[in-house]
Formats: C-alpha cells, structure tokens, sequence
C-alpha cells in the first residue's frame, strides 16, 4: 500500500521526501508534516547512541527506535533498517530480522548493496516485505572502504552501481537509496528505473531526498558533510533556550507564582 504510493508518486513525478528519526517525540511532530516516509535508521547507533559507525546498531536497537517512531507516526510509511549482517546469513535469518522489525511497527525494511543476497531480497519481496535497496555508499562497509567517501567516480565503479540499481528493481524492490555519488549517475540510475530513487548526497536528480533528522534541524555540529543544508539552526536553539532556563532558575525567576501551585 505505502509502497505503491511511492511507485505511483514517480509515475507522476511527484518529489518524495524521507528523514530518519529515532524516537516518539521527534516522530508525533514528524506526523504533523508532509514527508512521505521516516526511516529508523542504523544512524541511531551513531546520532543516538554515540558509537563511531552504524555496525553496533543491532536488532534490538533497531526494534526499540521502531516501536518508538511507530507509536508517534503510526500513519507514515516507516522503513526501519536491517542491522549489519543480518541479511548475509541466509533468507530464514533475514526474514525472522525482517519479522522482528515489522512486529516492532515498520513498514518496510532497508539493506544495503545486492551481491550475494539477491535471494534474500527476492524472497522478502515475494513475502509481502517491502524492500528498499541501498547503493553507492553503504555506511555498513565503512572498514572496507576506509572512511565515508563518494563512490561511483571511476566508469567501472559507476556501472557497477547502475547495475546494481536495476537487479534490485528486478528482485522486487520498491524504492532505494543512493549514497554519495556524483549526481549525473544518480540522474542516470533514477530515469533508468521504475522504482522512485532517494538520495543522500546523491544530487537533485532523485526521485527524492533523504536526511538525517539532526543533520537537517542543525543539531548535529560535529557532522557538516556537504549535502547537509541546516533548515534551522538547532543547536543554537536548544542552547539559547537550556541558557535561558539556567539563568532563571538561578536568578530565582523561575518558577513563578504562576507556575507553582496555591
Ligand atoms: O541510517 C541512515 O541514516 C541511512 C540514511 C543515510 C539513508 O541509511
């Protein structure tokens, strides 16, 4: 159902925009906005718990964040990511990963690159999972790429990605992700496909856009890549406002009469 949305949105060619989040709070205001899809991504393990990549996100991680963003925005299409290596030990341990985080209150599942699990993929899709594929830059294989860098910039890379792009449309995925790279592959890739593309560093020849919530809301200063535009300045907000509560608790303005009780 929220999958044909998004297919029906490229047919028309309608832009879609996806943000990750991680928590109840930020999904019942994420509810109230016009986005199309939330993703509880493996980014928890770095945005929200403070490891240094997105390897310790495990299934318990993941199902806790889900719950949490379900029951905020129950009526968003919520994609929740399958943690590193769970999808590369064979389709039962993928489909009870899948099962897990579906229970849990997501949609639809995402995992990275395609080789050596294309059954996993095809299996899933023919199960009645939604697949979002995720290509270009896997955060997951970040020691086998020796840090965050664009791919796809040599010829043999790019068409190795294109590739890849369309054995995901064929094994039944419903929409992916294109991390980090260069925008003319990314405007290749999305109007060779069916299937809507979202990217992330991936140009405005996207189907669609992706942000990390933080990223986008400028609460993440220690991160400042550069296809992350700040729409608000929210360290500065949460500072002023964390300042403002400090200086009246302890000049004595706050509480006031009113804010106590008689
Ligand atoms: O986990 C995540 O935040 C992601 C986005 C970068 C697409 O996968």
């Amino acid at each position: 159902m929220f999958a044909n949305l998004f297919l029906q949105a490229k047919k028309e060619q309608r832009k879609l925009s996806m943000v990750t989040c991680y928590d109840y709070s930020f999904a019942r205001l994420l509810s109230q906005t016009s986005i199309e899809g939330i993703l509880v991504g493996d980014s928890a393990a770095m945005v929200m718990h403070g490891y240094p990549s997105t390897l310790s996100a495990n299934l318990d991680i993941l199902c806790l964040h889900t719950a949490a963003v379900a029951r905020g925005a129950p009526e968003k299409l919520i994609v929740a990511d399958m943690p590193f290596l769970s999808y590369r030990k064979g389709v039962n341990a993928a489909l009870d990963t899948a099962q897990a985080l579906m229970n849990a209150g997501a949609h639809a599942v995402k995992l990275e690159g395609v080789a050596g699990h294309e059954d996993v993929i095809e299996r899933m899709a023919q199960s009645g999972i939604p697949v979002m594929g995720h290509i270009g830059l896997q955060p997951q294989s970040i020691h086998q790429y020796g840090g965050y860098k664009v791919q796809g910039r040599d010829e043999e890379t790019a068409s190795r990605i294109a590739q890849e792009a369309t054995t995901l449309e064929q094994l039944g995925a419903f929409a992916l992700v294109l991390e980090c790279i260069p925008a003319g592959l990314a405007i290749n890739i999305s109007e060779s496909l069916h299937i809507p593309t979202i990217g992330i560093g991936a140009g405005g020849g996207c189907d669609g856009q992706i942000l990390v919530l933080q990223d986008l809301l400028g609460l993440n200063t220690d991160f400042e890549p550069k296809f992350v535009r700040h729409f608000a300045e929210g360290a500065q907000i949460v500072c002023d406002a964390i300042g403002a509560f400090d200086a009246a608790v302890k000049d004595g303005s706050f509480p006031s009469a009113k804010e106590s009780y008689s």
